[in-house]
Parts: C-alpha cells; sequence; structure tokens
C-alpha cells in the first residue's frame, strides 16, 4: 500500500530524507477524483523526480460561499490505488484542521493577476489557490511541482507567487488532457447530463476554431474571440462567463496574439462551469 501522511511534518520528513539520499522531489497538487489529466502529471514527475508526492486536499478557502465545495466529488481511495498504480511515492492528505489551524489568519494574494479571468468571475479563487499551494510548497520544500495548463490562468498566479516569495520550486506545466471527443477532463465533469456533455464539446470546439484561425495567420484578437462567441453562442444550454484573449503572464487582454497568448474560455453548462484553453 502508498505511504499516507497527513501532517506537514510528516510531509516536510519525507522530503528532506529524499533530498538527503540525492533525490529530486516533485509534488503533484490535486484535489483528489482523480483522473487521467492528474495521471498524465504524476507521470510527468515520476519520470523527472526520484521522489514523487501527490497531494489530495479539497481546499475550502478556494471555493466560494456558493461554490460547489460541499458537493465536490471525493473518491479517495480510488485516488490512493491509482496514484500506487503510476508509481508515486507518497500521498500526502491532510485534513482541513492541518492545513488551517484554529486561528489561521495568513493568506497569499497575487495582487491583479489574481483578480482577472477566472478570479474576476470567482472573487477569493486565487487567493485560496495561492494560500493553499504556498503552504503546501513550505512542507514539501519540492524542487518541482507539476501543474496542469488546463488551469492556466492558475499557472500564472502560481509563477508570479513562486517568483515574488523566492520559493525555490520550478513550476512543471503539462499539457491538456482530454476524452477522445474533444472534452477537456475535469472532475466536475461528472456534473454534467449527457445532454449537457453533449454541449460542453463546444468549449474544445471553439478552441479547435480559433487555433485553426490563428494556424492560417489571424491573429486579431477581437476576431478570435468572434469566433469563438459563435461556437459557445450556438448551445443553448451553454452561458458563456468570459473568452479572453491574453498575455500568459499578466493575463491582460492583447489586440494581436503574439506566440505565447493565452486564449481561454469558461462557461456554465447547466449548473456546471467549464475551462478550457490553448497557447496560440
Ligand atoms: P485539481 O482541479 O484537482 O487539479 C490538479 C491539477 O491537475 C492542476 O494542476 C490541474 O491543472 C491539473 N489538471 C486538471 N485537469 C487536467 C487535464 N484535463 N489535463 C491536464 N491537467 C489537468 O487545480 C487544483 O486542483 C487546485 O486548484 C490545486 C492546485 C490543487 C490547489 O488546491
Amino acid at each position: 500500500m502508498i505511504e499516507i501522511l497527513h501532517t506537514a511534518n510528516e510531509l516536510r520528513a519525507w522530503s528532506r530524507a529524499a533530498r538527503a539520499a540525492g533525490k529530486a522531489v516533485g509534488l503533484i497538487p490535486t484535489m483528489g477524483a482523480l483522473h487521467a489529466g492528474h495521471a498524465s502529471l504524476i507521470r510527468a514527475a515520476r519520470s523527472r523526480t526520484a521522489a514523487v508526492a501527490v497531494s489530495i486536499f479539497v481546499n475550502p478557502t478556494q471555493f466560494g460561499p456558493n461554490e460547489d465545495y460541499a458537493r465536490y466529488p471525493r473518491s479517495f481511495d480510488a485516488d490512493c490505488a491509482l496514484a500506487e498504480s503510476l508509481d508515486a511515492d507518497v500521498i500526502f492528505a491532510p485534513s482541513v484542521d492541518e492545513m488551517y489551524p484554529a486561528g489561521a489568519a495568513t493568506f497569499v494574494e497575487v495582487e491583479g493577476l489574481g483578480n482577472r479571468l477566472d478570479g474576476a468571475s470567482r472573487p477569493g479563487h486565487f487567493r485560496g489557490v495561492a494560500t493553499v499551494v504556498t503552504k503546501l510548497f513550505v512542507a514539501a520544500e519540492p524542487d518541482f511541482a507539476f501543474f496542469g495548463q488546463k488551469d492556466a490562468a492558475q499557472v500564472a498566479v502560481l509563477r508570479r507567487m513562486t517568483a515574488d516569495l523566492h520559493l525555490a520550486t520550478e513550476i512543471v506545466v503539462c499539457p491538456i488532457v482530454r476524452e477522445s471527443d474533444g472534452l477537456a477532463l475535469s472532475s466536475r465533469n461528472v456534473y454534467l447530463s449527457p445532454e449537457e456533455r453533449q454541449q460542453a464539446l463546444a468549449l474544445g470546439r471553439a478552441i479547435g476554431v480559433v487555433e485553426s484561425l490563428t494556424g492560417h495567420g489571424d491573429r486579431n484578437a477581437a476576431t478570435l474571440i468572434e469566433a469563438a462567441q459563435s461556437v459557445l453562442g450556438a448551445e443553448p444550454l451553454v452561458r458563456i462567463d468570459y473568452i479572453a484573449c491574453v498575455d500568459w503572464s499578466t493575463l491582460k487582454p492583447v489586440e494581436t496574439a503574439p506566440p505565447g497568448t493565452l486564449f481561454a474560455v469558461a462557461a456554465w453548462v447547466g449548473a456546471t462551469r467549464l475551462i478550457d484553453n490553448t497557447i496560440l
């Protein structure tokens, strides 16, 4: 059975022992309900670092008061089995009290960036993400931490935070894993009815249309946004949250999209909020 650690001190002791044995430490932060997207991060860590920790923690501070914290999918036993089958070394599964001890009053806020894209639609979300990832980095002291491009704004926020705080962890970004029909894997896909799931394919289609436009040399942001809008707008159950063509490091809008530009969409499909993106 894979070893399960419950406290920050246990995680730090494990990490320091690995480092003392000459091993590079890789951390994959997750909220569990692991799927093939998470698995790709664990594989990437396994191929790059000799000691691999997967954290599983549904972080309450990154959920808004009317969001899905209570019903967020939890599948701890299956998650452990998957992590073990991918040869991860340990799982870090702290309690809420361990991560946020009584009276906890310290939060990490990435100004500006933290209020753009998903941060604009979900006030406080990136404050919660930055805070928990800081705590994880401080406890695990990882040499590398693996994140998905799926959450591209999260990557921008965490890169800024890591640089600003001089954290000695290198952020590795892994490509978006999709179902064979193009739907980006997400723990929230389980919320979708069959009809919603069908219409959710519009997100991946919108991204595909934008990729093909830029592939043909069209890099005008307004044109790209309009193209995505017409794909998403065609689905009655899809309500656009944002369509953004932004500099990936600042998350500020651009008018023309040089290589490296982030094109991202977020939309409600029924009661479920989904995101997708591409780096142009
Ligand atoms: P979670 O949504 O569980 O995602 C954990 C990691 O898996 C993130 O880096 C995310 O980008 C990546 N991921 C999710 N779906 C993916 C896909 N289809 N392809 C590739 N990677 C994918 O993101 C979080 O948790 C939390 O905000 C966290 C960073 C753990 C902080 O609580």
